[in-house]
């Protein structure tokens, strides 16, 4: 069975609190289901992480990268900040789609770097929560193609 993994950035525990005017009102409760039920309805299996802690992601990500085939992350902050997560995304080689909720592009200028587009598989952000469901589409997509 296919294997996609979610990886949630700091601070996206508080969505449906946080700054709802950017993020809009989904938790991530909400869209973790939403994207689990796509996943099984295709046979695929789906696994989801959120940190608030830069060592912990790249800890989850070494220890899972034998059993996962594509992987959707929002950094959140650590877009703009963290070789680290980017070094591990290339260690351990898995495809992966950078998500925002928001479009940081039109957002503050220090928004406009990210760590991850220039080697994501793809990009997608700007449409709230169904940023995610776009990218778990492209996954779906992704390991009906390329896994066994
Ligand atoms: C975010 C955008 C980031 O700039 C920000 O730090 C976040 C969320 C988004 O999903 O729009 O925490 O990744």
């Amino acid at each position: 069975m296919a294997s996609i993994l979610v990886v949630h950035g700091p601070n996206l525990n508080l969505l449906g609190l946080r700054e709802t005017d950017i993020y809009g009102t989904a938790t991530l409760d909400s869209i973790n289901k939403k994207l689990e039920s796509m996943a099984y309805e295709k046979k695929i299996d789906c696994l989801f992480f959120q940190s608030n802690h830069e060592g912990q992601i790249i800890d989850y990500l070494q220890q899972h990268k034998d059993h996962i085939d594509f992987i959707i992350i929002n950094p959140a902050a650590y877009t703009h900040t963290s070789i680290a997560i980017r070094d591990a995304l290339l260690a351990v080689s898995i495809p992966f789609i950078e998500t925002h909720l928001s479009n940081p592009s039109k957002r503050e200028h220090f928004r406009q770097t990210s760590y991850f587009s220039d080697i994501a598989y793809g990009i997608i952000s700007g449409f709230g929560a169904k940023s995610y469901e776009l990218a778990m589409l492209a996954g779906i997509e992704y390991c009906q193609h390329n896994c066994v």
